[in-house]
């Protein structure tokens, strides 16, 4: 049968009153200003700088405990959890405005560890993060306005979150190095949408589309590789242009070796003099 398109007005809050639009459930920790921890249900948190700079973008009002505790603390740790339901239950609670900090940690279910950062001495100047969450980013925000900067609407706050450190339990964390097609069932939320509910998704079984077989492999194809590559090491655009004749099934594993062997070696920079002496003496 054709359906024909209708036309929706854009109203405030279009994502969940205008549209179906899928987001993540973040349970934000901030601190608070006598030092314990608050806890922030949040959804408009999406990543926004993704080269170069890393960082997150958080959506708040700019009355909420947590955009107070940005602007006083400057950290935040985005905790997010499986689709339990349970979690999400008490997601909603925490998702309920007028609520001191206080009174939220009596409501929550969850439980509160130290920040995993590696300046210990300054631990109680850091959010804590949460047990149960699958992963965690720890930010700081970027205060700097001459890099980002929003100002259309006061009551809306928008907090650019650079990534310091990302945190994931440990089976989790073997999934994402080893590729194995197993991921965290994390929550769908559909926001807040007939001013009685949230409407959350559980997400199913992910599946593989391979990529088109007759695209031969270019530049693109291999920086797209490394960047989803957990190594903390700089590449070249020249050191790209040195693989591309590797056959594609042996791209990633190519990858890791030159990647860990670079590690190893103490090697910050991908060069491409560094990849033709790598293929000279060939361990
Ligand atoms: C699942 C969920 C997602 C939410 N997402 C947002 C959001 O992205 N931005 C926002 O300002 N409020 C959001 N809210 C409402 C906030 O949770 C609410 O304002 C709450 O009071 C914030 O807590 P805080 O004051 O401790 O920061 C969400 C609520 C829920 C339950």
């Amino acid at each position: 049968m054709k359906e024909n398109f209708e036309k929706v007005s854009v109203l405030d809050n279009f994502y969940q009153t205008s549209f179906y639009f899928p987001m993540p459930v973040v349970l934000v920790t901030t601190l608070s200003e006598n030092g314990t921890t608050n806890i922030g249900s949040y959804s408009l948190c999406f990543p926004f700088g993704i080269a170069g700079r890393h960082a997150m973008m958080l959506i708040s009002r700019s009355d909420s405990n947590t955009a107070v505790n940005i602007r006083r603390s400057k950290f935040a740790a985005l905790n997010f959890i499986t689709s339990r339901k349970d979690y999400l239950a008490n997601a909603v609670r925490l998702g309920y405005p007028g609520q001191t900090t206080e009174e939220k940690l009596k409501d929550s279910i969850f439980t509160l560890l130290p920040s995993m950062r590696d300046n210990k001495e300054n631990e109680a100047k850091y959010p804590e993060i949460i047990k149960e969450a699958v992963e965690v980013m720890e930010c700081t925000w970027e205060d700097d306005n001459s890099v980002f900067s929003y100002k259309e609407s006061p009551d809306e706050s928008h907090f650019l979150l650079n990534i310091d450190n990302i945190f994931m339990k440990e089976s989790w964390q073997k999934a994402l190095v080893q590729g194995n097609g197993r991921f965290p069932s994390l929550p769908i939320d559909y926001g807040y949408r007939d001013s009685k509910y949230f409407w959350f998704a559980l997400h199913g079984r992910p599946y593989k589309e391979p990529i088109p077989s007759d695209k031969s492999i270019d530049v693109n194809t291999i920086i797209y590789q490394v960047q989803r590559m957990p190594y903390d090491l700089k590449w070249e655009d020249k050191a790209y242009e040195k693989l591309v004749k590797i056959p594609r099934i042996f791209l990633k594993r190519v990858l890791e070796a030159i990647s860990k062997r670079a590690l190893e070696e103490g090697v910050k920079i991908i060069t491409p003099e560094l990849l033709d002496e790598y293929n000279k003496k060939k361990r």
